[in-house]
């Protein structure tokens, strides 16, 4: 199921003959970026049987799920697994995702929805808002061409996909009719678990297989945090984050627009105080 009007692509016609390895192999920040997201792409196969059993009996959120949501995000996975690989060919993916996929596949199930189908749609959208801000940013600092490519196009996936799920989210709440409060509520739990454990994990066993059972792994951990906080901070599209997240809200245009602006200084505020916190 392919939105009208939108154009697929596809992994096969990435031209990795393209690549200029000398403008990236030595960027390990970057490195442990792409192989987490890698990894937790390709591990959204878990989620979207969740969410598919989720939304049961309700066929446009179903089958898009499955035949459109699902092939992207693979295609997401399987594009930045493929870059990894070109750049880094030393680097053991398969040995690191499984044990990823071990530690990390336990923490996914069921229990992690909303019970509510309408706020789980509003936690989907917080999700893509951070997926589509997260590789803006990296697109705006890439410098590699064949890696711009890549996520020049999932970017785009990632837009698309937070506009169908605020759609969706939309529709299911004209029937369930959550509030302000339970909306903004989602935000903020989501908003917390961005800072929980599947970025220490992936980061865990990537670091696991480039250097070894190694007594570095808290301090590298830091270090790229450290690093990681850098490049948010000059990067990360905050205003772009505050309105996507503010947007399916059941608010009025004009306290969004009054919301918007106070918080995305505060976002900015967050980021430079969690950095000085390292
Ligand atoms: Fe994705
Ligand atoms: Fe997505």
């Amino acid at each position: 199921m392919i939105e009208k009007g939108h154009k697929n692509w596809r992994l096969e016609d990435i031209d990795f003959s393209m690549l200029r390895r000398e403008l990236v192999v030595n960027d390990e920040r970057l490195f442990y970026l792409l192989a987490s997201a890698s990894f937790v792409e390709i591990l959204s196969e878990i989620y979207t049987d969740n969410l598919i059993e989720h939304y049961r009996g309700n066929d446009d959120a179903a089958l898009w799920l499955k035949q459109t949501w699902q092939r992207e995000e693979l295609q997401h996975g399987r594009s930045l697994k493929a870059y990894v690989k070109a750049v880094w060919p030393e680097f053991d993916w398969e040995a690191s995702f499984s044990g990823f996929a071990a530690e990390y596949g336990l923490l996914c199930s069921m229990s992690n929805l909303e019970s509510s189908r309408a706020l789980e749609m509003m936690a989907r959208c917080v999700v893509e808002t951070g997926t589509s801000t997260l590789y803006r940013c990296l697109y705006d600092y890439a410098k590699e061409p064949v890696l711009k490519h890549i996520l020049a196009n999932i970017k785009a996936d990632e837009v698309r996909h937070y506009a169908k799920f605020r759609r969706l989210f939309i529709e299911l709440n004209h029937a369930e009719n959550k509030g302000a409060l339970a909306a903004l509520h989602v935000i903020w739990k989501r908003m917390l678990e961005i800072h929980g454990e599947d970025g220490y994990i992936a980061f865990k066993h990537a670091h696991r297989c480039r250097c070894g059972a190694s007594e570095s792994l808290d301090r590298d951990w830091i270090g790229f945090k450290n690093g990681l906080n850098a490049l948010v901070r000059r990067h990360y599209p905050f205003h772009m984050a505050v309105e996507m997240l503010l947007s399916p809200v059941p608010l009025s245009s004009r306290m969004k627009r009054m919301l918007g602006f106070p918080l995305t200084g505060l976002a900015r505020i967050a980021v430079i105080i969690q950095g000085a916190a390292f």
